[in-house]
Parts: C-alpha cells; sequence; structure tokens
C-alpha cells in the first residue's frame, strides 16, 4: 500500500527495533523517513536502506529536538507524521523499593519527557500545514499492572498515555490527530536472549497472551502505519493496544 506517499515522516529511535521496522513500513508506505536517534551506525544504516535522512538527536535534550524537525523541515518542506517511540528500560528501574531517584528520573526524562520535547515542537509545523498525525509509544503496561515492576517505566508510560489523549483532544480542530500506541511486549533480539536463558520467566508472561506468542516489530509497525495514514482520519485521542488480546483476557486459552 502506498497511503503515505508525498508525506514526510520523523522516527525517533527508528534505528532499533519498533521504530526501524517502522522506518522501514512508512517506506514502503510511500513516505521519505527521517531517522532520529542517538545511535550514529543503527540510525545511518536505517536512513541509508530507505533514503531517508539521518539526524542524530537526543531527544531529552530541548535545543536538539528543536533542530529535529527545523533540520526535517528544511529538508522536506514538510512534517506530516512524528512517530515519538525513542525509549528504554534499564535494569536499575525495578520495583519501587529498590530503584533509586537517578533510575526513576533517567526512565521519565528519555520515555516520558522526549514525549513532551517532541511534540512540543513539531505541532507548529503542522498547525501551520493544517494537518498531521502524531503516534507516541506508551505501552500496554500503561493500562495494566505488573508484578514484575519497572517502576519509573510504567509510570512514564502511563505519562505518555494521558498526554497524548490531552493533546488529541486540544488540537482535533486544527486537523491534528495524536494517539497513544501501547504495544504489547515484542520479540526483540533483547527479549529472545532473555528468555532463552530463562524459560519460566518466558513462560509467565506467555501464558496471559491470548495469542500465545509475542509481538514481531512488524506488526507493531503495520498499526503505526496505519494509525499515520489517512485510513485512521476519525481515529484520535484513542490508547491504541496492539497487544494480542493481553488487556482483554482473564483467563486464557491452554
Ligand atoms: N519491545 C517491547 O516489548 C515494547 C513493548 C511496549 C512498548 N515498547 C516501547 O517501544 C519503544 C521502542 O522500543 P524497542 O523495543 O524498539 O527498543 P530498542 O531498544 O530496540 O530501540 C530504542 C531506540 O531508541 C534509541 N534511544 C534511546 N534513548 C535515546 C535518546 N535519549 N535519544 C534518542 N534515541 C534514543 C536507541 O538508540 C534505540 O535505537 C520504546 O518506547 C519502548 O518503551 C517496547
Amino acid at each position: 500500500m502506498k497511503r503515505l506517499e508525498g508525506r514526510v515522516a520523523v522516527v525517533t529511535g527508528g534505528a532499533s527495533g519498533i521504530g526501524l521496522a517502522t522506518v522501514r513500513r512508512f517506506a514502503q508506505e510511500g513516505a521519505t523517513v527521517v531517522v532520529a536517534d542517538l545511535d550514529e551506525s543503527g540510525g545511518k544504516a536505517a536512513a541509508g536502506e530507505v533514503g531517508g535522512l539521518f539526524v542524530r538527536v537526543d531527544v531529552t535534550a530541548e535545543e536538539e529536538v528543536k533542530a529535529l524537525y527545523a533540520t526535517a523541515h528544511d529538508a522536506y518542506g514538510r512534517v506530516d507524521v512524528a512517530f515519538n517511540n525513542a525509549g528504554i528500560s534499564p535494569p536499575d528501574d525495578d520495583s519501587i523499593l529498590e530503584t533509586g531517584l537517578d533510575a526513576w528520573k533517567r526512565v521519565q526524562d528519555v520515555n516520558l519527557t522526549s514525549v513532551y520535547l517532541c511534540c512540543k515542537y513539531v505541532l507548529p509545523y503542522m498547525r501551520a500545514q493544517g494537518k498531521g498525525s502524531i503516534i507516541n509509544t506508551a505501552s500496554f503496561v500503561a493500562v495494566m499492572g505488573a508484578a514484575t515492576s519497572q517502576i519509573s517505566y510504567t509510570a512514564s508510560k502511563g505519562g505518555v498515555l494521558a498526554m497524548s489523549r490531552e493533546l488529541g483532544v486540544q488540537f482535533a480542530r486544527e486537523g491534528i490527530r495524536v494517539n497513544a500506541l501501547c504495544p504489547g511486549p515484542v520479540s526483540t533480539p533483547l527479549l529472545q536472549e532473555l528468555f532463552a536463558k530463562d524459560a519460566e520467566r518466558a513462560a509467565r508472561r506467555l501464558v496471559h497472551i491470548p495469542v500465545g506468542r509475542f509481538a514481531e516489530a512488524s506488526e507493531i509497525a503495520a498499526a503505526v502505519a496505519f494509525l499515520a495514514s489517512d485510513d485512521a482520519s476519525f481515529v484520535t485521542a484513542s490508547e491504541f493496544l496492539v497487544d494480542g488480546g493481553i488487556s482483554g483476557a482473564y483467563v486464557t486459552p491452554v
């Protein structure tokens, strides 16, 4: 499908995982893609693969985020889609009983403050165009509790969800849609390695997923492409769950 022909899309965290899969999917849909990431080699490779532009950005740095959208706009004359997706889940973010203020703040900065900055600095371009689609990556943990806690991560994703909803409402009549994407667990190399070492840990999570497996990054990217496109013209301020049924489940199939 070519639903994004002529559109310019900026993807943060585009060097890896869900971001990289979305860079590829956006390009297949006809978009010109700007890859924004801290990781220069991965980011350049991703941008090179799709004939787009790489911009090295730390999404927690206000001036760098401001410059990112200015660079995209200078290069291509518009910014139609912002996929604000960069995020971290470091091991020192754990139970509230063990997590220190430094880990708490770092995760809030990268996962939540960054989304505030990205929205703040892309919105003026979209308002001037009278059109735009913002997709902010939250998580299914924004709507469900886990006994295997990563307390700052969960709180940051709850913040992304509430902020996206509010922005979606505020800018709805200006032609700008803002949605929170809430993926379930995705089969990333990190997750695969972790669960290959610890089958019990994997089983404890898999039992809650009606579909019976983790998502592929390309399945999340397909949802992002939908939200970015005019097929989603009546979808805004949503908590867009792509979770294999986890959040709807009480008893799962055996
Ligand atoms: N993988 C999952 O199971 C899962 C589930 C739900 C939500 N998510 C969310 O999806 C998003 C992407 O996750 P992923 O699994 O693809 O992760 P990933 O680690 O594969 O990719 C994240 C990318 O963000 C970049 N990044 C990190 N900090 C940055 C910063 N300060 N500035 C710029 N770039 C930075 C990294 O370099 C990396 O390329 C995250 O927000 C994550 O919380 C992931």
